[in-house]
Parts: C-alpha cells; sequence; structure tokens
C-alpha cells in the first residue's frame, strides 16, 4: 500500500514536471518602426508626415481586408518556378473552400518590428509582426525576381535543418487548389495572392525557427520543423522595405506560428505595443501573460470571409455620458495588430461621431488632412471624453491618448475613422494594453499596462 501511494506521487509528481516545462514562456521585443532605436528609423521625416503616412497604410489594409472578405481568389500563377517547372495540379479533389483560410491579406508595412532567426546556423531577420495573416515567410535564394532587401537571401541549403515540404502532405494541401503546385522533386509551391496585381510563390518548408529572448534570464527559445514560406518570385505594386523582410504571422488558422507552437506555449501569445515612435520597445510574448487584476476577455470568432483574422463582437461604444449601441452578435470587428487607425462600419460610424462632437462640443477643424475626418484645433482646453469599447464581455476603457493624435498645427484627430467595410480596432487604440489571444479558449483578454515597463 505504502509503496503504492508513493509510485502515485511520483507518477503525478512527473506528469506535473512535464506539464510545466511544456508551457515555454518568453518575450520578444516589439519594436516601433519609427522610434530612433529602430532599423528603420528615418529621421527626415517629421512626427506628422509619419502619422499621416501611417494612417494612409492604415486605409490601405482596411481596403485590402475587404477585398479579401468580397472576391475570391484568382487561378493559379501564371509564372513557373525557375529551376524546377512544377506539373499542374491534380484534378481529383473536391472544393478548396475549407481551405481558402489561409490566403493571406497584404502585409504592408506594420508599425511594430520584430527579430526572429531561421535554419541551423541560424540566420536572423527583422520581421513585420501580423496578426491579421497566418504564413511566416522571407525571400530565398535562388530568386528568379524578388523585391530589394538589404540582408541576404534566405539560402536552405546551406541550412541543416531545410526540409521541403512535399507536396501532397497536410501543410501543403492547407492552401486552396488554385494556390498550390507540385514541384519537380514533389516540392510543395505555394502562391500568396494580395489584392488584385500583388502575389509572392515559394516553395514551402520546414526549418528551426528560433528567437533570442528577452527580460527572462533564459536563452531564447527554439522550434524545429516548422512551416515556412521560402519566396522566389515575388511582385508587389507597393512598396517594402529593404530591412524589414520577413513576415511572421500570427492569426488564427492553422499554419501560423501561433497555431504551430501550441501545446509548447499553452496556445497562447500577448503583446503589448508601445507608443508609435516611443523610445522603447514592447513586447510579445508566447506562453500566458503576467497575471493582473484588471483584465477583460471576449470570445474571437472566425469568419470565413475574413479567415486569416481574429474576430470580435463590438455591442457598443461610450463616448462620455452617452452609448452607441451596434445591436449586433455575430462578429463584427478585426482586432488587428497591423493598421494604426480603427476602422468603423459606415452606420456605427456616424452614430458614433456624431457623440463625439456632442461630447467635445468645440468647432470641427475644416482642414483635417486626410485620411483623418475628425479634427479639433488648440486642444489644451479640451474636454476629452472617456471611451468604452464594449466588445461582448468585455469593457475597454481607453483614454484620450488611444483616441487622438496630435499634429502639427495644433491639431488633434481622431484615431477612428469610417470603414467601406466590416470594421477593424487598430493598433493606436491598443497601446499600452496587453492583449492575450488563447486560442484554446477562443478569447482575447485586455489588461491596461505601461508597456515601456514589461
Ligand atoms: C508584375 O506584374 C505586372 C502585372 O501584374 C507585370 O506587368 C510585370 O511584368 C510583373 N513584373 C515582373 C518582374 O514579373
Ligand atoms: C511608462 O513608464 C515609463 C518609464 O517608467 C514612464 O516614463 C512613462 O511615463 C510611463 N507611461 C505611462 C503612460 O504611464
Amino acid at each position: 500500500m505504502h509503496h503504492f501511494v508513493l509510485t502515485l506521487f511520483f507518477l503525478v509528481s512527473t506528469m506535473l514536471v512535464d506539464a510545466s516545462k511544456s508551457l515555454m514562456g518568453f518575450s520578444i521585443d516589439l519594436i516601433p518602426r519609427h522610434s530612433p532605436i529602430s532599423p528603420l528609423y528615418n529621421s527626415q521625416m517629421t512626427q506628422t508626415e509619419l502619422v499621416k503616412s501611417a494612417a494612409l497604410r492604415s486605409i490601405t489594409r482596411s481596403k485590402r481586408v475587404n477585398f479579401i472578405g468580397q472576391i475570391s481568389p484568382p487561378l493559379s500563377p501564371s509564372p513557373s518556378p525557375s529551376s524546377s517547372p512544377p506539373s499542374p495540379p491534380s484534378p481529383s479533389s473536391s472544393s478548396s473552400s475549407p481551405a481558402e483560410s489561409i490566403i493571406t491579406p497584404i502585409p504592408d508595412h506594420g508599425e511594430y518590428l520584430m527579430r526572429f532567426s531561421l535554419g541551423t546556423p541560424s540566420v536572423e531577420r527583422l520581421a513585420i509582426f501580423d496578426t491579421g495573416s497566418d504564413l511566416s515567410w522571407l525571400q530565398c535564394t535562388p530568386c528568379k525576381t524578388c523585391y530589394p532587401q538589404e540582408a541576404p537571401l534566405f539560402d536552405p541549403t546551406q541550412s541543416s535543418t531545410y526540409v521541403d515540404v512535399p507536396c501532397e502532405s497536410q501543410p501543403c494541401t492547407l492552401f486552396p487548389q488554385n494556390q498550390r503546385e507540385c514541384g519537380s522533386s514533389k516540392q510543395c509551391i505555394y502562391l500568396h495572392q494580395y489584392g488584385t496585381d500583388s502575389f509572392t510563390i515559394g516553395r514551402l518548408g520546414y526549418d528551426t525557427i528560433s528567437f533570442s529572448s528577452t527580460g527572462m534570464g533564459q536563452g531564447g527559445a527554439t522550434f524545429p520543423k516548422s512551416v515556412f514560406g521560402c519566396a522566389f518570385y515575388s511582385n508587389f505594386t507597393f512598396k517594402i522595405s529593404t530591412k524589414a523582410n520577413g513576415f511572421v504571422g500570427l492569426g488564427p488558422g492553422p499554419l501560423s506560428l501561433a497555431s504551430q507552437l501550441g501545446d509548447q506555449i499553452g496556445h497562447k501569445f500577448s503583446y503589448c505595443m508601445v507608443p508609435f515612435s516611443s523610445t522603447s520597445t514592447g513586447k510579445l510574448k508566447f506562453g500566458s501573460m503576467a497575471p493582473t487584476n484588471e483584465v477583460v476577455s471576449t470570445p474571437f470568432m472566425i469568419n470565413p470571409s475574413y479567415p486569416s483574422y481574429y474576430v470580435l463582437n463590438l455591442e457598443g461604444i461610450t463616448v462620455g455620458q452617452k452609448k452607441v449601441l451596434t445591436g449586433q452578435i455575430g462578429g463584427n470587428i478585426i482586432i488587428d495588430s497591423v493598421p494604426i487607425l480603427t476602422h468603423l462600419e459606415q452606420g456605427i460610424y456616424t452614430d458614433f461621431i456624431s457623440s463625439v462632437k456632442e461630447a467635445i462640443n468645440v468647432e470641427v477643424a475644416e482642414d483635417a488632412p486626410t485620411p483623418f475626418e475628425y479634427c479639433v484645433r488648440n486642444p489644451t482646453n479640451l474636454n476629452f471624453p472617456e471611451f468604452v469599447f464594449h466588445f461582448t464581455g468585455a469593457d475597454v476603457v481607453l483614454g484620450p491618448k488611444n483616441m487622438f493624435i496630435a499634429l502639427d498645427n495644433n491639431l488633434v484627430c481622431m484615431t477612428v475613422v469610417p470603414s467601406k467595410g466590416i470594421s477593424i480596432f487598430g493598433n493606436w487604440a491598443q497601446v499600452n494594453f496587453q492583449v492575450e489571444y488563447d486560442l484554446g479558449e477562443k478569447k482575447v483578454s485586455f489588461a491596461p499596462t505601461n508597456c515601456s515597463t514589461i
């Protein structure tokens, strides 16, 4: 009996140790792109110019989100990979609708960057961090047509751990049939279409992805056999930085890094974004976020029309004393790390902005710079209302710093603009919150935090 209890105790404690070991927690710096500490820092541009260009990118992002939501993807890529012309995809397999969840919206330039390493020996790259796409990818050699980048192209032949993903294997079949082909050595060739006229083609590979951890006193984290895209033909009608030349996808789909790390990170990651052009970094954390008592949580949904995005439900917005209701329950707003602005569906925007005008009650500036819609001048003696975004089950309280941007000429502009399609909750509103994505429980949590100090 005694022996049995001891054995049982031993078994249970071993299991506990193993469980805690598998929940790796580690953090990576999130670098604000416009900060003097960023490799993309441009000292020639003023703060106002930087904000305006980021706001225009935000509009582009919103248009592409809605493009993806409306139009089905085009047929297979016309250009063939240089060395190995792929055979045409087999016509036998059925509908591609579940697989359309892999279409990635255009990456644009994200406003926050992260470093990651790939291969053995590992090479480090600066990447755009994107919760609105799944596949992580970079440009590889040999390349047929690549956009210019400062770092050398990634060379899979120099990595002892690189393996092609076979075209009949599961990761490849996650791409819709008209967006994949089988290469001459049965490797998986994928196509990412971005809007109507931009795309990238590459081979799908497995390799070790690693991160050097910060602030945790650990050596970082290494994930062997992670699926990523090795692009060899890109044709973009938009500009991509020569310095940030990788994309890390943290969307909800099965190919995203968050989904691939799965159990190893307890199906959770979180980010904490510092203000635009701050001189400190925020954090991207894999594993549970630090416990705090001010957490609120809301379920996320996946909408087949916007498959690589986390969709939340916004029940209403309180502006000062007034509450604007959306009357919707089924998921009506995408939460996105890339655009700075919050884009509200036209009907909600109209009610929202009239409440804002009522609450602030000063003359609207006539010269709101594009794409801003509502600006006021001489803000020093204004009374800004408090804003509460009422997501289902989660009231997120936002102060003026999350809702307004200060520009030249004493202008202060609202960071919320109307959208031509679905609403998007942008990153300016999320600054100084820890935002956790729990892919297991399908929920997003918000905790107010000074992101410069974690
Ligand atoms: C890129 O695509 C455009 C049309 O979409 C085409 O005219 C152009 O030749 C392409 N460029 C390259 C380098 O393939
Ligand atoms: C966050 O902490 C930093 C460093 O302690 C401080 O300078 C900054 O004012 C704080 N920000 C906010 C919004 O409290």
